[in-house]
């Protein structure tokens, strides 16, 4: 497994002692179980600055950091990573740096990378690059080990060609990825993205997902990157949830009995409103306040009797469009709060914090609406998080028609959330919704979430990579079949 962030990152306490925690974001909560599954070799940073550490085990994982300096940081995770591909690959919501110098560290840091990941990797093994920060390492590390069997996986969007093709270095970043021999993408429309992106590019065609890759050496741009012609699959594999640890965690009496706690300490209002995400602009928090705000000067809602939780935990706080956007939210919270909050009731309960999984279980428990409004959003593994959650299979849902989980969990409430008219509509009628109707819809999506977790799509994507890619045992094992 290859990914910018390892599953924990070093923590220094005051005292200087060292410690590990859990790292922030979706891509390590869906990849940890599956590498505990597995008996493999995980690559990636341990989000400090010039960490000497060297090969460790943590929670029977084997990890194999690979050092960033401070300038790395700064050009190829910050700059060119988070400034450059993330708002991108999200529709421009925040206009894209086009800088030759954060390009540059990009390059050097995918390189260092490959290497490590080449020097990791045993004979004929099997190596799975994780997202956008990575995107040159498949060929950089086929050009490197050709015996290499090499999956990518793309966490977030991919743009429609007509942004994509901003990118001074479009044509890099699809040669990088090419250099696997699969390619997954959260939705189908990202993978057609993705393969319009090879069309326009190199006029070649993508019959059923298929990029056909004429040997290296006969003057055709791209090539294999090997002497044979290669074939490269790009499709759609949805990620999931560990949903097994959350219905676990539920039954634990504990956590149930947090989740009362927590409506207690909000005073018992009639109904309590959640939003969880990394502060993000791509989350559309701003979008989930004006809508709520609006209902309570209307008075369609009353802070006497809702509150609306907004777990916002940091996030990239270096890079300048996170400051302006952690500013903004914070002085609405203020807005809002002082204009319809009063002394027992504050509208919106605002905490700038990561929490851990039990904690956030009794939060989804206690919620009786979660508010997914994501403008643009690769898969939003919380609103999954949520449903499986709700073993009492009450609970509605409102999601974003932006988040890729939309294509699945369709009995949600789904939104439009640039609609503010439209978002205030689907909030009241989750306020309203009969319970026979929470029911039934929250049980249509707990089917799906339960049954398609993570287990099944590492399963779905591992399997359709070794079928486009025997491995030279696999070849073996079927010729004497
Ligand atoms: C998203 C991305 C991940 C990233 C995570 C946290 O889930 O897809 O690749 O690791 O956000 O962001 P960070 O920049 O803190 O790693």
């Amino acid at each position: 497994m290859v990914s910018n962030r390892l599953p924990v990152d070093r923590v220094t306490a005051h005292d200087g002692t060292p410690s590990w925690k859990p790292s922030p974001g979706g891509l390590v909560t869906a990849l940890e179980p599956v590498m505990r599954s597995n008996d493999g070799v995980w690559v990636g940073w341990t989000g400090t600055a010039d960490d000497p550490q060297g090969p460790f085990e943590a929670d029977g994982m084997r990890l194999h950091p690979v050092p960033l300096s401070a300038d790395e940081i700064e050009l190829y995770y910050e700059g060119f990573s988070n400034d450059t591909i993330w708002p991108l690959y999200h529709d421009v919501i925040a206009q894209p740096a086009y800088s030759r110098t954060t390009w540059e560290s990009y390059v050097e840091v995918n390189r260092r990378f490959a290497e490590a990941s080449a020097l990791a990797a045993a004979e004929g093994a099997t190596v799975w690059v994780q997202d956008y920060q990575l995107q040159l390492v498949p060929r950089m590390l086929r050009e490197r080990r050709p015996d290499l069997v090499i999956g990518f996986f793309n966490h977030i969007p991919f743009p429609a060609y007509g942004l994509f093709s901003q990118l001074p270095w479009r044509r890099q970043i699809v040669e990088g990825l090419l250099g696997a021999d699969l390619i997954g993408f959260q939705r189908r429309a990202d993978a057609g993205n993705f393969l319009r992106a090879v069309r326009r590019l190199f006029h070649v065609q993508t019959p059923h997902g298929r990029v056909e890759l004429p040997a290296a050496g006969d003057g055709k741009w791209p090539n294999s990157m090997s002497d044979q012609p290669r074939t490269v699959i790009a499709r759609h594999f949805p990620i999931s949830i560990d949903a097994s640890a959350y219905t676990a965690l539920v039954e634990q009496e504990a956590v149930r009995a947090r989740a009362a706690q927590i409506r207690h300490d909000l005073g018992n209002p009639s109904t309590i409103m959640l939003g969880v995400d990394r502060l993000d602009y791509t989350k559309g928090i701003g979008h989930r306040f004006s809508a709520y705000a609006e209902l309570l000067k209307e008075g369609k809602l009353d802070v006497d009797d809702t509150v609306l939780v907004q777990v916002a935990s940091p996030s990239r706080e270096r890079v300048e469009t996170y400051r302006a956007l952690r500013d903004e939210i914070e002085l609405t919270v203020g807005r809002v709060n002082g204009e319809f909050g009063t002394i027992r009731h504050s509208a919106i309960s605002y905490l700038h914090h990561g929490y851990p999984r039990e904690e956030m279980v009794a939060l989804f428990l206690a919620a009786d609406i979660m508010l997914v409004t994501a403008l643009r959003d690769g898969m939003n593994l919380v609103a999954k998080e949520y449903v499986a959650t709700r073993a009492d299979d009450d609970g509605v849902l409102v999601l974003s028609e932006f988040a890729g989980a939309a294509d699945e969990l369709k009995q949600a409430l789904l939104v439009n959330p640039h609609d503010i008219e439209g978002l205030k509509r689907a909030m009241l009628a989750a306020v309203h919704m009969s319970r026979a109707e929470r029911r039934a819809r929250m049980r249509a999506l707990r089917k799906k979430v339960l049954t398609h977790d993570v287990e099944r799509w590492s399963r779905d994507f591992l399997g359709a990579l070794a079928a486009a890619r025997p491995t030279p045992s696999a070849v073996a094992a079927a010729e004497v079949e």
